[in-house]
């Protein structure tokens, strides 16, 4: 079976973007793949969380993820911080990466722009999650379209540690899906919606409740010339919410436009999609919080099985550059 591995940020609750754009499709290729999915502790740090905020975020987004429909009795759930193989790779990650290909990584712009104080950590972000896939030896990487980059320069690292050292690393090829890899504001549909801009109208979160998706849907903003057509760059708004009602009910966002005449019935049929998706999801995250327990078992048991197979990968790199077995180091 293909290995199938992804990673989220616990940066905050979901939002629909995570949701269309990823997360769902980890849960419909589960049952067909070994599937393995990574709470990304380590790599919320470069960003410098509170830490009750993150220990908060990070048991929720686990229970996010298994109310959406991760099964952790077949798939593998855990936190990269509780696997220290991550980190340990990483920097061979960061040895074999160049600066100036970290340096060319859009994501590191946008990011360093946003914040006055630029962590080390953030510029080399893409080593870390080089490793987070490697360790795995991972075919494939269920991800939305903006981790395409990182995902291209996981694969320049992997043939390039290969070449030098021999066969260590699968490359792996990232999956996009068709629909909902690229879910914008609704406020700003020039930009995607995201986790990081706070209470923002134009960001729909996994848990928002029925009266606010409406609300978000009906306000979201469009374009004057009232007809529905799906075009990006003229009419990103109205895109947008093709894409995501085509997203929802698994259709093609063009040949969604042909039923709609006018701009009022296209955002309550959105709205009305994005709700019956979440409603489920919603009740069973109450379940879930109810029980922290059980969902801190389940990482556990995740961490111990995601172990087995990074520690091996990982001894197989350490021994491919030329470090020690530990084995062999003096007895303390
Ligand atoms: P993160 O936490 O920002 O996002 C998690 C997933 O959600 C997708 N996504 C979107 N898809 C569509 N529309 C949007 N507006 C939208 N916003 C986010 C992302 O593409 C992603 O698939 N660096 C990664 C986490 C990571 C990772 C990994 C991913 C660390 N290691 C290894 C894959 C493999 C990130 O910050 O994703």
């Amino acid at each position: 079976m293909a290995r199938v591995f992804s990673g989220i940020q616990p940066s905050g609750d979901l939002h629909l973007g995570n949701f269309l754009g990823a997360v769902r499709n980890w849960v419909r290729v589960q049952d067909e793949h070994d599937a393995v999915y990574c709470i990304v502790d380590l790599h919320a740090l470069t960003l410098r969380p509170d830490a009750s905020e993150l220990r908060a975020a990070t048991l929720r987004l686990a229970q996010t993820l298994i109310a959406i429909g991760i099964d952790p009795e077949h798939s593998i759930l855990f936190v990269q911080g509780h696997v220290p193989e991550h980190a340990e790779l990483s920097w061979l990650m960061e040895c074999t990466a160049s600066f100036g290909e970290l340096n060319r990584m859009t994501q590191f712009k946008d990011k360093s722009g946003r914040t006055d104080f630029i962590s080390a950590g953030l510029f080399s972000y893409p080593a870390l999650q080089a490793a987070d896939i490697l360790l795995y030896d991972t075919d494939l990487v269920p991800v939305g379209d903006d981790q395409r980059q990182h995902i291209e320069l996981t694969r320049d690292i992997a043939e390039r540690f290969n070449n030098r050292y021999g066969d260590t690393f699968v490359v792996p090829e990232h999956v996009i899906p068709p629909a909902g890899a690229r879910v914008m504001d609704l406020q700003d549909p020039t930009a995607k919606m995201s986790k990081s801009e706070g209470e923002a109208p134009g960001t729909v979160w996994m848990l928002d409740d029925v009266g606010k998706i409406e609300k978000k849907f009906r306000r979201a903003i469009t374009d004057s010339d009232g007809e529905v057509r799906y075009d990006p760059e003229a009419k990103p708004g109205v895109s947008n919410l093709l894409s995501i009602l085509g997203a929802a009910t698994d259709r093609e966002p063009a040949a969604v436009a042909a039923d709609y005449e006018q701009y009022g019935p296209l955002k309550s049929d959105a709205a009305d999609a994005v709700i019956s998706a979440l409603e489920p999801i919603q009740k069973r995250f109450a379940d879930l919080v109810a029980d922290p327990a059980e969902t801190e078992r389940v990482l556990a048991r995740g961490a111990e099985r995601a172990r087995e197979i990074a520690s091996a990968t990982n001894d197989r790199a350490r021994a491919a550059v030329g470090l020690l077995p530990r084995s062999s180091s003096p007895r303390s």
